[in-house]
């Protein structure tokens, strides 16, 4: 079986949802307390053995490239200060050279358009995709470590109210065994009362190769778009498909309360800022009534 060690991170979309702070700036870079968005994303892949980082990007999207790069001019001038923890920092945040990609989607064509655009790069090798609007503690791991056991494609899952299934891509369920679902059917955005589950795809995702010839005639679906649930899909019975609920919490930073409560709850596990800021919060006297 061929291990997993690219992963595709879609970073062409506009952001609307969260306007005006990505007017001029990548929704994948807004931070979490102080870290990137994406940076999240590529940890988690990185934690789950991922060695190339393929980012699809688009116009406007150049700050996340320079997010990646050495920056020479800053980590000169902490080393002639002697700043080593800032350097350290710093240092984490680039990966070696040659192993950060970057390609660009023209068009906004869809989410399985963009993981198509990555399909060079890619090769005939099984790989992770990582949507980084949603921060999702450790699922790139737990999707890896199942495929030891199953091949095929893999997806993360969580179980969301009925009434959210039109924003989301959602899973037809088979047999269950040892924690992993089978995936009988995928549906995006399905209305509730025609959704086969209310199992959610959490934009984790382990695929093989074979998707790209899916992808590459895929019809527009849901909103107009070329979904990459729809190329899954056709995947289904040619191929081993399973799903694996969520281990850890998952935050929705494409919208703007999952974006703050996740700089809250991430900020109150770090040990550095957590006393100031629980100190902070008792004194504003937040009502939440
Ligand atoms: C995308 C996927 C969808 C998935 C969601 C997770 O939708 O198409 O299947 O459930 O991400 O956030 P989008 O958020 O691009 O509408």
């Amino acid at each position: 079986m061929k291990p997993i060690r690219k992963a595709v991170f879609p970073v062409a979309g506009l952001g609307t949802r969260i306007l005006p702070a990505t007017k001029s700036m990548p929704k994948e870079m807004l931070t979490i307390v102080d870290k990137p968005l994406i940076q999240y994303a590529v940890d988690e892949a990185r934690a789950a053995g991922i060695e190339t980082f393929i980012f699809v990007t688009g116009r406007g999207k150049d700050s996340i490239e320079d997010h990646f790069d050495l920056s020479y001019e800053m980590s000169d001038t902490l080393e002639k200060r002697g700043k080593t923890t800032e350097q350290k920092i710093l240092a984490e945040t680039v990966p070696p050279a040659g192993d950060a990609i970057f390609v660009r989607q023209q068009r906004p064509l869809g989410l399985g358009h963009a993981v198509w655009c990555a399909r060079k790069i890619v090769g005939d090798e099984p790989f992770a995709v990582l949507l980084p609007d949603e921060l999702i503690e450790g699922a790139t791991a737990e999707l890896v470590e199942a495929y030891q056991a199953t091949g095929g494609n893999l997806v993360s899952v969580l179980n969301i109210p009925r009434e959210q299934t039109g924003s989301y891509g959602v899973i037809a369920p088979g047999a269950e065994a040892n924690g992993r679902i089978e995936v009988t059917g995928l549906v995006e955005k399905p209305k509730p009362a025609e959704a086969p589950s209310t199992l959610m795809l959490t934009g984790r995702y382990v695929l093989q190769p074979e998707i790209f010839a899916k992808l590459e005639d895929q019809k527009p679906g849901a909103g107009n778009e070329i979904q990459l649930t729809d190329a899954m899909a056709r995947l289904i019975g040619e191929q081993p498909f399973h799903a694996v609920p969520i281990g850890g919490a998952r935050y929705d930073c494409g919208s703007k309360a999952g974006f703050l409560v996740a700089n809250l709850v991430m900020g109150l596990k770090r040990p550095d800022i957590a006393p100031a800021l629980k100190t902070l919060l008792k004194e504003s006297g937040i009502d939440l009534g």
